[in-house]
């Protein structure tokens, strides 16, 4: 991965496992004992590795299982578009390296046309009200045939069946790397206007039905698009605009998907 790396922090000190239970489970504790911003532990296969609201995330041989350590600084103002953001970096990576029109769909998936191949998990440590750590967890299908992946998730895909070849993956991941890292400064200065565009550029929900889950309650309605990096506007059944907030939102399901 070295040679191809043009980051300043992201991935330049990492750790390489053959194995693990979760990358965010090695990179939580690996910050807790004091590991740098940028720290990215990247494993071949995870035994335990996780998707977002405790699902399972299945992790062979081949594809991208890795999470960056992110240490924001002390009047960092976005965690909830954390999300987002490693999204964003996929899709970009996946665009550049391999030149296939992929698609963020909000919050936190990465879409060939109908199909998943990239999730994100971020997990957050506080002391008090003040923001610890973030571990950036990336999940790519990426060199492995979707058909492995349990049939119930529906409707995924990996790289390898969109292209039909083997992709290079340290390639990639420093690509992914450099995009994440591009963002998260810009983010960190305030700069979120060029992210906006970006999310809009990649956008796959707008226009899409879906039912937006809360702790308590769910909003049914279509999406209208990103209002900021942190909030969507959702128009519901009753024809009224909704401005949702990113960090309130439990699930979402898209119609017809
Ligand atoms: C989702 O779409 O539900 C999120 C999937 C995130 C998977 C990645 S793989 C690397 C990191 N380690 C984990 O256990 N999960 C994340």
């Amino acid at each position: 991965m070295r040679p191809n790396l043009r980051t300043e922090s992201l991935g330049r000190s990492f750790l390489m496992l053959d194995e693990c239970s979760s990358t965010n489970d090695v990179a939580t504790r690996l910050a807790e004992e004091g590991a740098p911003h940028g720290f990215t532990i990247i494993a071949k296969e995870q035994t335990l590795g996780r998707g977002r609201r405790g699902t399972t995330w299945f992790s062979p041989k081949g594809g991208i299982w890795m999470t960056v350590i992110l240490r924001p600084p002390p009047d960092f103002k976005c965690p909830d578009s954390l999300p987002l953001l490693g999204a964003l970096g996929i899709a970009r990576a996946v665009q550049t390296t391999l030149s296939i029109r992929v698609l963020v769909r909000w919050p936190n998936d990465v879409m060939f046309q109908n199909l998943k191949f990239a999730g994100v998990l971020v997990e957050t440590k506080f002391t008090g009200n003040a923001l610890d750590f973030v571990v950036l967890g990336l999940g790519v299908n990426v060199n492995f045939r979707s058909t492995l992946i349990n049939t119930e998730i529906g409707h995924v895909t990996s790289l390898r069946d969109i292209s039909g070849s083997e992709i290079n993956r340290s390639r990639l991941i420093s690509s992914i790397l450099e995009e994440i890292e591009n963002f998260y400064e810009r983010l960190c200065f305030g700069e979120t206007s060029i992210i906006l565009e970006r999310m809009r550029e990649n956008d796959w929900s707008s226009g899409r039905v879906a039912v937006v889950h809360f702790d308590k309650g769910k909003v049914t309605g279509t999406f209208g698009g990103y209002e900021t990096l942190t909030s969507v506007r959702i128009l519901d059944e009753h024809g009224r605009l909704r401005l949702i907030e990113t960090g309130a939102v439990s699930s979402v399901e898209y119609c017809g998907l």
